[in-house]
C-alpha cells in the first residue's frame, strides 16, 4: 500500500499533488465533435451533481453565465428527481464515479423529458456514460481518497473548456498555464492558518461569485476529513445571520482577489474583524492591502479568474488536509463516508 502511496503519507495527498497533470491530461484530451456541437446549440445548460460534483457545476454557472452569457441552472440530483424544474436545453450531469444514484436518477428524469444529455465523469463505462448522449470523460486517473481532490480539478478543467469552446476561445491563454500555477500553489505553506482551524469548532469560508462556490467546497473538504464543522457562505450573506456566531474562536476564511468586487470583499472582511472574528484571506500574491488588515493571508499566483478558482481551491485542500492530519482523523476513509453513494 505505501508503494501505492508513491512516498506519501496519504492518497489524498499523493491526489492533491497529482492535479497539474490530471487538469493538464484533462485538457488536453480536449472536446469531440459530438460534444462540442451539442454545447454549442444550447442556448441553456442544466447541471446535475452532488457533493463536490455539485460545487464544480455551481462554479460553471457563475462562469458560464457571467462570461459567456447562457442560462445556466444548477440542481443537486436528490432533489431534481422529486422536483423536477421545467427543463428546457441541454442537461449535464457531473460525476466522479458515474454512479452516484442520485445523479443518476436525474439523469434519467432529463432522458425522460427528450432534453440532449451529455455526462461529465472520470469512469469510463459507469452507468452516466450508459445512459447520457454523449460523455466527456476526465482524465484524473484512479481517486482513492473518499475525499475528491484531483476529480474536481479534473471536473473543473472539462467544464472550463465548455466555457471557452462559448467564448470562443478566449481563455485558451489562461487554460494553458493553469497546470503551472496550481504546481505552484502546492508549495504554499498553510501551517498557520491550520493551528488555528484545528482549534476551532466551527469555521466559515465565504467569497463571491464563483469563489462562493470555491468557499462551499472548502467548507465540505473541512467538514469531511477534519470533522470541524464548517460553512460556505456568499460573502454578503454573513451579516443575515452568521455574525451572531462570530467570536474570536471561529476563524473565517475569505476568498478575495481583484475584480469587480474586490472593494464589497474588504468591506466584509472589515465587518467580521469588527465582530473579532480572525480572518484568513487568500488573495494574491502582490496585494498590499489585504494583508494589513487580516490575520493570516495566503498568496495564490496574480492569474486570470479561471486560474484563481483552481488554486484557491487547491489551498483550501490543502487547509482541510493539514487539519485533518493535525487532528489526527483518517483522512482517507473519513467516517460515515463512501466514495460513492449508490442508494438514493
Ligand atoms: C460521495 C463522495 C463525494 C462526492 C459525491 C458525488 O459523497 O464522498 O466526494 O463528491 O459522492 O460523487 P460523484 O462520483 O457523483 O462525483
Amino acid at each position: 500500500e505505501d508503494t501505492r502511496k508513491g512516498g506519501f503519507p496519504h492518497y489524498m495527498l499523493k491526489e492533491i499533488y497529482e492535479q497539474p497533470q490530471s487538469f493538464y491530461e484533462t485538457l488536453r484530451a480536449g472536446v469531440d465533435e459530438r460534444v462540442r456541437n451539442l454545447v454549442m446549440e444550447a442556448d441553456e445548460i442544466t447541471l446535475v451533481a452532488c457533493g463536490t460534483s455539485y460545487h464544480t457545476a455551481l462554479v460553471f454557472k457563475y462562469l458560464a453565465e457571467s462570461l459567456c452569457g447562457i442560462p445556466v441552472r444548477v440542481e443537486m440530483g436528490s432533489e431534481f428527481k422529486y422536483f423536477t424544474p421545467p427543463l428546457h436545453g441541454l442537461v449535464i450531469a457531473v460525476s466522479q464515479s458515474g454512479e452516484t444514484a442520485d445523479t443518476i436518477a436525474a439523469l434519467k428524469m432529463a432522458k425522460a423529458r427528450n432534453c440532449p444529455t451529455l455526462a461529465i465523469t472520470n469512469m469510463q463505462g459507469s452507468t452516466v456514460t450508459r445512459i447520457a448522449d454523449e460523455t466527456m470523460l476526465m482524465r484524473a486517473g484512479p481517486e482513492i481518497g473518499v475525499a475528491a481532490t484531483k476529480s474536481y480539478t479534473a471536473q473543473l478543467a472539462a467544464l472550463m473548456q465548455i466555457v471557452n469552446l462559448r467564448c470562443e476561445g478566449a481563455f485558451d491563454d489562461a487554460l494553458s498555464h493553469a497546470h503551472l500555477a496550481i504546481g505552484d500553489v502546492l508549495l504554499q505553506d498553510v501551517h498557520e492558518a491550520v493551528t488555528l482551524c484545528s482549534k476551532a469548532k466551527h469555521v466559515f469560508f465565504v467569497g463571491r461569485g464563483p469563489f462562493y462556490a470555491v468557499a462551499l467546497e472548502g467548507a465540505l473538504k473541512m467538514k469531511e476529513i477534519s470533522y470541524v464543522h464548517a460553512e460556505g457562505y456568499a460573502a454578503g450573506e454573513l451579516k443575515h445571520g452568521p455574525f451572531a456566531l462570530l467570536t474570536p474562536e471561529t476563524p473565517v476564511v475569505a476568498i478575495c482577489t481583484p475584480g469587480p468586487t474586490y472593494g464589497v470583499m474588504v468591506s466584509n472582511i472589515k465587518e467580521m474583524k469588527a465582530r473579532r472574528a480572525p480572518i484568513i484571506a487568500i488573495g494574491v500574491a502582490g496585494d498590499t492591502e489585504l494583508p494589513e488588515i487580516v490575520d493570516i493571508f495566503i498568496p495564490i499566483p496574480d492569474t486570470h479568474l479561471l486560474v484563481q478558482v483552481l488554486t484557491a481551491s487547491v489551498v483550501l485542500q490543502l487547509l482541510a488536509y493539514h487539519t485533518a492530519c493535525a487532528l489526527e482523523r483518517d483522512v482517507d476513509k473519513p467516517r460515515n463516508l463512501a466514495k460513492s453513494v449508490t442508494v438514493e
